[in-house]
């Protein structure tokens, strides 16, 4: 008999029919009653067991994570919490999972930190199961948003000679020994010997390719995980995350804003409307978990409630400009209680003052647009009419409440001279990128695009606080396992 997904069976009407499920044991009541879960949804098909025709020997062996078949009638449920239940007439035990010795025993609720120890292990929880059907989810989002406007979804590599963000944080990929390391006269190490004759390293973004791709099939996508050398041991960076990068041809910021907020509105809204059971289930999560922080470190809205507030809202876009001045005058830097005190036009923004903005000021997402030039990478297009000294780009950032930066992007600088001047200015190699610069000798034309972090939309949508819970195996400084 094949087995039916517990999912299906909770789903079902029509009950009085033989049924067979595989799962494996969440909880094991009074010798009777087995919370079985296989990981289709958040919610247990309750089995009841015959106990007194069933063996001691399998009694004993029914514990939690233990893997089980159980064959029987689905009937309705007297008890209450389920429609439907299984009358168990045959149980085997596939797999033994020792009481002792299984690190993830409901009964004393396991810290998040502990969980992280052993991420194998962690998805059988009610909490990973559901972040992960919701990540699930969300990338096929992704994709149906896309692929419904017809975007091609392009994938760049991984592994790149360039580094797109000039930011200098990337792994470097080699098959050079590290002892006997070949050098060249001048003793630097000798990429002509290295696997790909030259200095290579894992991308940090796909846009540069993106943008090639874009300037001939007119809308396209990725969505892969990038990399990034970062010492920054935060809840909201990975050393390892996915990002999701349209680049559209034709398009100016304003576009690329609208684009942003709409694609966000879709995939949370799909979210919303696939993932019910899940949400509800991490809403109530985030309640217990606000429960033991002071009330003023607590969020105004349930999950829900602030999901559907995105949906129905407006982001506020605002210019660097505008957001300095309301920086600037805001209470918390005028008592210095920022780390860093916004005193004058230039400065970077800091996570403190973007949760600030959002937060506390507007209250709902924001889109940041026109920021100084130096502080933003080199191929954003230069705004005209700026004054000297006080030069701006295309940029937007999107801020999001408790998330901080969600999206970066910009319209891009298609002017060649003005992007080879900057590049010069900035020391980027030219040669390096002569392919990225040919989109600029060939038909260029305006064009824009933005990278969205996957896990920080993954943490808004769960409600999580920390990015290392969202996906499955986080990679963050001095932590690669598994
Ligand atoms: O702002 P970033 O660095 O922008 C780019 O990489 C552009 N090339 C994107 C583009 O225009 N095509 O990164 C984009 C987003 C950030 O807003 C953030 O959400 C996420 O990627 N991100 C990270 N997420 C997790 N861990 C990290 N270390 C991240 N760094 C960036
Ligand atoms: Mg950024």
């Amino acid at each position: 008999m094949r087995h039916t997904k517990v999912k299906d069976l909770l789903n079902s009407t029509t009950t009085l029919q033989e049924v067979n499920a595989k799962g494996w044991v969440r909880t094991f009541r009074n010798n009777q009653f087995i919370a079985l879960n296989d990981g289709s949804t958040i919610n247990n098909i309750q089995c009841v067991v015959d106990f007194e025709n069933t063996p001691d020997e399998t009694l004993k062996r029914i514990t939690t994570g233990a893997a089980i078949s159980v064959t029987g009638n689905l009937i309705e449920s007297k008890g209450a919490g389920q429609s439907v239940e299984i009358q168990v007439t045959k149980l085997e035990i596939l797999g033994d999972s020792d009481a002792e010795k299984f690190p993830i025993q409901p009964k004393n609720k396991p810290s998040l930190d502990f969980l992280r120890e052993n991420a194998h292990l962690r998805v059988r929880t009610n909490m990973f199961g559901a972040i992960m059907r919701v990540r699930s989810v969300l990338s096929f989002a992704v994709h149906s948003y896309f692929q419904q406007k017809g975007f091609v979804y392009v994938n760049t590599p991984i592994i790149t000679g360039s580094d797109a963000e000039g930011a200098g944080e990337m792994f470097k990929v080699t098959a050079l020994p590290f002892d006997n390391t070949p050098r060249t006269e001048d003793g630097k190490v000798n990429y002509k010997e290295d696997f790909f004759e030259k200095e290579t390293n894992l991308t940090v973004s796909g846009q540069l390719e993106g943008e090639t791709y874009a300037m001939a099939l007119g809308q396209i996508y990725t969505f892969g995980p990038t990399f990034r050398a970062e010492n920054s041991n935060t809840s909201r960076h990975l050393a390892e995350f996915w990002m999701i990068e349209p680049e559209v041809a034709f398009n100016n910021l304003d576009d690329n804003m609208d684009l942003a907020e709409d694609f966000i509105q879709y995939v949370i809204k799909y979210a919303l409307d696939n993932c019910k059971d899940d949400l509800k289930f991490l809403e109530a999560r985030l309640l217990d978990e606000e429960k033991s922080k002071p009330q003023a470190d607590r969020s105004e809205m349930a999950l829900l409630e602030k999901l559907n507030f995105v949906l129905e809202n407006n982001f506020k876009r605002v210019s660097y400009t505008e957001a300095i001045d309301i920086l600037r005058d805001s209470t918390p830097n005028k008592k210095k209680k920022f780390n860093y005190i916004i005193n004058e036009w230039g400065a970077d923004l800091q996570s403190e003052h973007e949760r600030y903005l959002v937060e506390k000021h507007f209250k709902c997402p924001v889109i940041l647009f026109d920021y100084p030039a130096n502080i933003k990478a080199f191929y954003m297009r230069l705004n005209d009419n700026t004054e000297p000294g006080k030069e701006t780009v295309r940029a937007m950032d999107i801020l999001f409440p408790g998330i901080g930066e969600i999206v970066g992007g910009s319209e891009r600088e298609e002017r060649y001279d003005v992007l080879i001047e900057k590049m010069k200015a900035l020391e980027i190699d030219e040669e390096e990128l002569s392919w990225y610069l040919d989109t600029r000798r060939f038909g260029s034309a305006t064009h824009a695009g933005f990278g969205l972090g996957f896990e920080r939309l993954v943490l808004f949508v769960t409600g999580m606080t920390n990015i290392r819970d969202v996906i499955p195996f986080p990679r963050t400084p001095g932590n690669a396992e598994f």
